[in-house]
């Protein structure tokens, strides 16, 4: 029988070269199933076609933020105006079918037998962001599964808890019985842990297995998309730092 492998990611973020690059990895790897944590769209200058393939592959999907406010005529006031100005850009990209996918996504979804969030399970709605084991405690009160995958911060990391909570940096881990994991997989389309390279996790079912992946993409291409539709030019320069 055929083992069940699973490519789980998020933040793609409009970057149609890394998400090109990132389905073509896991089909050589052997995955057969595709979860996506959120953030489809914003940022880089391709929502429509992401979003498109993202449907194409079937996969279970889950709201982030910027899914939520490029589907829906909320007020961005309370945004960083560079990211207010994509959000605006953004909702203009996509057709109306594609805006109502969007709108209707759910904030968390179960999948088999683990969890998928765009940010944390207590209060999902609120979009807290959880960079350290603290942040993560809020979190594993309601995570009833022991796998959850989520991403938003775009920093790749596991939360395990074993009474208490741990980063581990790893990136390979056998899963242990008896311990919870909150596992981000990273940014396919806006690294921000220093590293420019495209992130995502491959779980293998049977092994009890989460390996991260991480990959070279044509950057400069996705460069040159977001200065020729006229996003800011930190946008471009971000993804080279991976920052
Ligand atoms: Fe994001």
């Amino acid at each position: 029988m055929k083992r069940k492998r699973y490519a789980i990611l998020g933040d793609i973020h409009s970057n149609q070269e890394a998400l090109t690059v990132v389905i073509e990895d896991a089909q050589k790897s052997g995955v057969d199933t595709y979860v996506c944590v959120g953030d489809i769209v914003g940022y880089n200058a391709n929502p429509a076609e992401c979003l498109a393939r993202i449907q194409e592959l079937q996969c279970a999907v889950v709201r982030g933020n910027h899914d939520h406010y490029c589907s829906r005529d909320e007020c961005l006031e309370d945004f960083h105006p560079l990211a207010a100005n994509v959000i605006d850009w953004t909702r203009r990209q996509l057709s109306r079918d594609q805006v109502a996918f969007l709108r209707n996504l759910k904030l968390s979804l179960r999948v088999e037998g683990f969890t998928i969030v765009h940010s944390t399970l207590d209060m999902p709605e609120k979009w807290g962001y959880v960079f350290d084991a603290l942040e993560a405690g809020a979190h594993f009160n309601y995570q009833t599964t022991s796998l959850c995958f989520h991403g938003h911060t775009h920093v790749p990391t596991i939360f395990e808890k074993v009474g208490r909570v741990t980063r581990n940096d790893t990136k390979k881990l056998r899963l242990a019985l008896g311990r919870k994991y909150f596992v981000n997989v990273g940014s396919v389309g806006q690294p921000r842990d220093g590293n420019p390279r495209a992130s995502y996790v491959i779980y293998d079912v049977e092994q009890k297995e989460i390996e991260f992946r991480r990959l070279d993409y044509d950057f400069k291409l996705t460069q040159e998309k977001i200065r020729k539709v006229g996003l800011p030019e930190r946008l471009a320069r971000r993804l080279e730092i991976g920052k």
